[in-house]
């Protein structure tokens, strides 16, 4: 008897695996918030996902950089992929300005995007209020920027953190309104906010209320790169409630943080983690925690390390990423020129 499956009889019969676009700016100093809820979370659709991981210089300058800064961060970040697991083997890794159709279509998606839109957009008021002597506008236009990075892939989903949600509605209107004029010419993405205990938001240990942010110094945000001695004294000092019961509780946002990062670097759930530390202290939970991040971040700092001393070898990935994405994005952006009506296309 013959088993009846489908067999594809060519290559084009094979569906294609849906696309993933997502990027980091290079700004330096990642936190465990965005190994957790961005570079670890991107590893699991690897197999299942044509994944596109990119650097997003050009967004990064919307804020004054300092050069050599920048540089060094870019190759901080591609590092960083490669020892969190993101093989380029398996995915696309590459730096945004090395692709100059981002900035092509970015112009031209401007010319779609209505100034009351990008009016709207919450994390241009607050960058702005925040560098009020430079509200330029590459900040006023970073959301068709980031509409282009998208676009140009036609991705199926875009990974990212509840502060981007409103850049991904707005890329799905710039979509659907190109589209309306010229007929299909962009995949209207779909946005993915991974749920908190899969690490989207983690908290400042400072201020558990507050997101952990990269731009926060002090003891708030636990930085990927930072040392066991760092991390342990972070989680030592840690912001609690004046309860002693590790719970998982409305009201207890410090130890409901730490359950989450817990979690997050054990994969044990709540109820696990409460029975583990039934009839201990707060003390003695502030330092599980601080040693399960300081033993997990070990071996992919070591090899951060490593890779950081072979330049050759990161440039190397960050060429053969701009290739591949140079070649699928000249095929949206030809499309493109063409429905607009640019000669000689
Ligand atoms: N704006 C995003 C952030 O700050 C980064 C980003 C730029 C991005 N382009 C993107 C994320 C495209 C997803 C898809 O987090």
């Amino acid at each position: 008897m013959t088993e009846n499956i489908h067999m594809a009889n060519t290559l084009s019969d094979v569906p294609a695996k849906p696309i993933i676009f997502s990027g980091i700016q290079p700004s330096g100093n990642l936190t465990i918030g965005n190994y957790l809820g961005a570079i670890k979370s991107w590893i699991r659709f690897l197999e299942e996902y044509n994944c596109i991981y990119c650097i997003v210089d050009m967004h990064a300058i919307t804020v004054r950089q300092v050069p050599a800064d920048l540089r060094r961060h870019t190759y901080e970040l591609l590092a960083l992929y490669l020892a969190a697991g993101l093989d380029p083997q398996k995915c696309t890794l590459f730096v945004q300005s090395h692709v100059p159709a981002h900035a092509q279509l970015a112009w031209i998606l401007d010319c779609y995007t209505m100034f009351g839109e990008l009016s709207r957009m919450t994390q241009f008021k607050d960058k702005s209020a925040k560098n009020a002597d430079n509200i330029n506008a590459g900040l006023f236009t970073y959301p068709s920027l980031m509409a282009a990075d998208i676009l140009l892939y036609q991705a199926d989903l875009v990974p990212v953190g509840e502060d981007q949600r409103q850049h991904i509605e707005l890329s799905r209107d710039i979509a659907n309104r190109f589209n309306g004029i010229y007929g299909d010419v962009f995949k209207v993405p779909d946005g993915f906010i991974p749920k908190v205990e899969a690490g989207a938001k983690i908290m400042s240990l400072s201020d558990p209320e507050k997101k952990m942010s990269k731009s926060d110094t002090g003891f708030g945000s636990v930085r990927i790169l930072d040392s066991r001695d760092e991390i342990l004294k972070k989680f030592k000092r840690a912001v609690t409630d004046c309860d002693s019961v590790v719970q998982y509780k409305e009201g207890k946002a410090g130890i409901n943080n730490l359950m989450n990062i817990y979690a997050c670097f054990t994969g044990k759930d709540h109820a696990v983690i409460e029975r583990e530390f039934d009839g201990r202290g707060y003390g003695d939970f502030k330092l599980a925690v601080g040693e399960v991040v300081a033993d997990a971040l070990a071996p992919l700092q070591e090899e951060f390390r490593r890779l950081m001393a072979d330049k050759g070898y990161l440039e190397s990935v960050m060429r053969q990423g701009a290739e591949t994405a140079s070649h699928l994005a000249a095929k949206t952006l030809r499309k493109v020129y063409k429905k607009v009506g640019f000669a000689g296309v």
